[in-house]
């Protein structure tokens, strides 16, 4: 029997969930806990919509399955795949490529091929899934090619795509030997979404210079009369979501036992990320290892929980990084520990929601200082679950996130001392002055939550197929 079509599409490299196997060996699959699945899940349950993606194993063709509601599709892929198009040219090529070169980028042809080939699939899926007109929503930078493949098989489709990392500059763009084709690919939308504007202007740029297409403003005019929209859509969280577990009483407790725990000092530090050479981890321990070794900080008075989530561990400069942190930590804590106070305490390990939000709730400093982010989204899950409106946020000014919590304390991860004079100056402010910057914080994330970052991408994406030309508007 041919699977039922549907008009609401999403397509991502991973569904939105995780395979769990009990003691019993029973097969479970658990929510995966991305703010992407929660702003989508209203949308997708109204419009009967489905979710097409990879399940995270090789070697594994799994039929479509249904969990908590949700229509998923799973797409194989082989070992060989993973290697050469999830950590081959997604992770070893687009994403330092994307993230400034922070580490270079490699160029590998069988790499490419790999990545056009499993693109290939995902937007065949999407094309025998969809109905006549489906609108259809294609993330992030593993899919690239998908809009204009897709294209080409449905034309009938509403297709939109957003890129949940930044998008480079020219100068850096143009190394990418298969540049043409990437802005080809996604030049199949009729909506490209940035974190930033930014991002879409130089997309935008990158459309005339090389594809030579004509750009006024925020649209593309393609010979064919098509037009294309690249605008800026800065991602969220699900704000109420996150602070409504804060203020459970089992997160409540827990974020005491926390404290407790660390030996109830002054201050507690935190960080929470991917462990990801983006995420600018050394910079921020040597920071604060250097303001204990100063004598600035007292290791009884203050602590730095470090959670650092494992991630592309199969990946050589993952592997470097792991190795770096592991010998820094350990330098660090060697050098300045005592018995019982150890000045960082590091976990590689992750970590549910609830345990998140307990730490969030526990610590009085968090700290997010990468070198380039899309947006940073612990950033903004921090600020929604302090709604004592206390708490202060250090925030490199390189995060997209930075464009609207302007009242965090601010940061060039790359300057060392600047980094700790703004641990410190977070430290170390007024309570009246946290409180004040911790309102306008709130305010701002509390109101441009996720839900409203998905409805206004597909209020904008739905008015783009009404002004196009296949209703004569051009
Ligand atoms: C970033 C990317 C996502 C990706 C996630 C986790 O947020 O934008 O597309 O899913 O990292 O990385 P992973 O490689 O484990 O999917």
């Amino acid at each position: 029997m041919a699977p039922e079509k549907t008009d609401f599409l999403v397509i991502a490299n991973r569904l939105p969930v995780d395979r769990r196997i009990g003691d019993d060996g029973e097969v479970s699959w658990r929510t995966s806990p991305g703010g992407l699945v929660t702003a989508l899940e209203p949308v997708m349950k109204l419009q009967g919509g489905a979710w097409i993606g990879w399940h995270g194993a090789a070697d594994e063709d799994l039929p479509e399955f249904e969990h908590d509601g949700l229509r998923l599709v799973p797409v194989p892929l082989t070992e060989l795949e993973v290697e050469e198009y999830y950590e081959g040219f997604s992770n070893g090529t687009l994403w330092p490529l994307y993230h400034d070169v922070v580490v270079t980028p490699e160029y590998h042809r069988e790499w490419w091929d790999a990545y056009v080939t499993v693109n290939r699939r995902f937007a065949e899926k999407a094309a025998s899934l969809a109905a006549q007109g489906a609108v259809v929503w294609v993330q992030d930078y593993q899919l690239q090619l998908v809009p204009q493949m897709l294209r080409e098989l449905r034309p009938d489709l509403l297709i939109g795509f957003f890129l949940h990392i930044p998008f480079p500059p020219t100068e850096l763009f143009q190394q990418l030997p298969w540049r043409r084709q990437i802005l080809e690919g996604l030049l199949g939308a009729d909506l490209v979404g940035f974190q930033m504007p930014g991002g879409a202007q130089n997309f935008a740029r990158l459309v005339r210079q090389r594809v030579g297409h004509r750009t006024v403003r925020d649209t593309v005019f393609l010979p064919d009369g098509r037009k294309v929209l690249a605008r800026a859509y800065p991602i969220s969280i699900d704000a109420r979501g996150f602070e409504q577990l804060s203020r459970t009483p089992e997160v409540i407790a827990r974020a005491q036992e926390i404290r407790d725990s660390l030996g109830n000092p002054r201050h507690v530090l935190i960080g929470i990320d991917r462990l990801d050479y983006t995420k600018g981890l050394p910079q921020r321990l040597r920071a604060f290892g250097e303001l204990v070794r100063d004598g600035v900080i007292d290791v009884d008075e203050a602590v730095f929980v470090q959670v650092a989530t494992p991630s592309r561990e199969r990946v050589h400069q993952y592997r470097l990084l792991r190795d770096d942190i592991n010998r820094l930590v350990g330098r660090i804590n060697g050098d300045m520990g005592r018995i019982g106070q150890q000045p960082i305490q590091y976990l590689h390990a992750s970590f549910p929601r609830e345990e998140m939000a307990a730490m969030y709730r526990a610590a009085d400093v968090m700290v997010v200082t990468p070198l380039r982010d899309g947006m940073n989204l612990v950033a903004k899950e921090y600020i929604a679950t302090r709604w004592d409106d206390r708490g202060a946020l250090v925030l490199s000014e390189f995060a997209g996130a930075a464009g609207e919590l302007r009242q965090a304390f601010q940061v060039n991860p790359h300057d060392i001392n600047g980094m700790k004079q703004a641990l410190l100056e977070a430290m170390q402010a007024p309570p009246v002055d946290l409180r004040k910057r911790m309102r306008a914080l709130r305010k701002q994330v509390m109101e441009n939550d996720i839900e409203r970052w998905a409805t206004t991408f597909l209020a904008e994406l739905a008015e783009a197929r009404d002004t196009g030309p296949a209703d004569g508007d051009d």
